[in-house]
């Protein structure tokens, strides 16, 4: 069996998706191997579940900033991903627009999981853009990354109808279960196109 391809991830919040990206891994869905995850808040359960499953786990310094990325973090983080091996860097939940400092040293391989059918709701709480707009049809999004704000291209899509009687939260809860398998079998498609290369 071809080598197990090197995960980084990076999340601000409490990583269910990275938890699906494990589960994945241990199934044998997914042959791949978490080297490093990254948060820019301390006390990210991301973190945490990281720590759990003995994955070295850290946090990004951001400068004191709450929501910008300078470009001399997103350098550091990029040269940590570097030097832990990293092919692939998932964003699972990361909130951050990430730019060219980090998006140079992983062309093409910098994924994302977004909360719905892009290009439609892009930016925050997607879920409840779509709940706010009457829509009745939302779901979640696997693109790569690149400068804009949830523009990169698609790997895969999976499709949640919104239910007369969703609030954002039951929408939100439903697009996540969707994105738990959406998410390791975008993964695994991009790792088995670079492992080919
Ligand atoms: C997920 O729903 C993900 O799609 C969303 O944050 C949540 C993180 O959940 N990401 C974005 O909105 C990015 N624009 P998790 O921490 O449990 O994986």
């Amino acid at each position: 069996m071809a080598g197990k391809i090197k995960l980084g991830v990076l999340g601000s919040g409490s990583g269910s998706n990275m938890q699906a990206i494990m589960d994945a891994i241990d199934a044998g869905e997914l042959n791949a191997e978490i080297v490093l995850v990254m948060s820019d808040f301390p006390d990210a359960y991301i973190l945490e579940r990281a720590r759990k499953a003995g994955l070295p786990a850290e946090v990004i310094d951001c400068g004191g900033y709450k929501t910008k990325f300078p470009d001399e973090s997103q350098a550091a983080v990029a040269a940590k991903l570097k030097d832990a091996g990293v092919e692939i860097v998932c964003l699972a939940g990361f909130m951050r627009l990430v730019k060219q400092p980090l998006l140079e040293v992983f062309p093409d391989r910098i994924l994302n999981i977004h909360p719905s059918l892009l290009p439609a709701y892009p930016g925050l709480m997607a879920w409840k853009q779509a709940v706010d707009d009457g829509a009745t049809e939302s779901g979640c999004t696997v693109h790569h990354v690149d400068a804009g704000m949830d523009t990169g291209p698609i790997i895969l899509q999976a499709k949640v109808p919104v239910l007369p009687d969703d609030d954002a939260a039951s929408l939100h809860a439903r697009i996540q279960i969707q994105e738990h398998s959406l998410y390791p079998r975008a993964i695994s498609k991009i790792a088995k196109t670079a492992t080919e290369k």
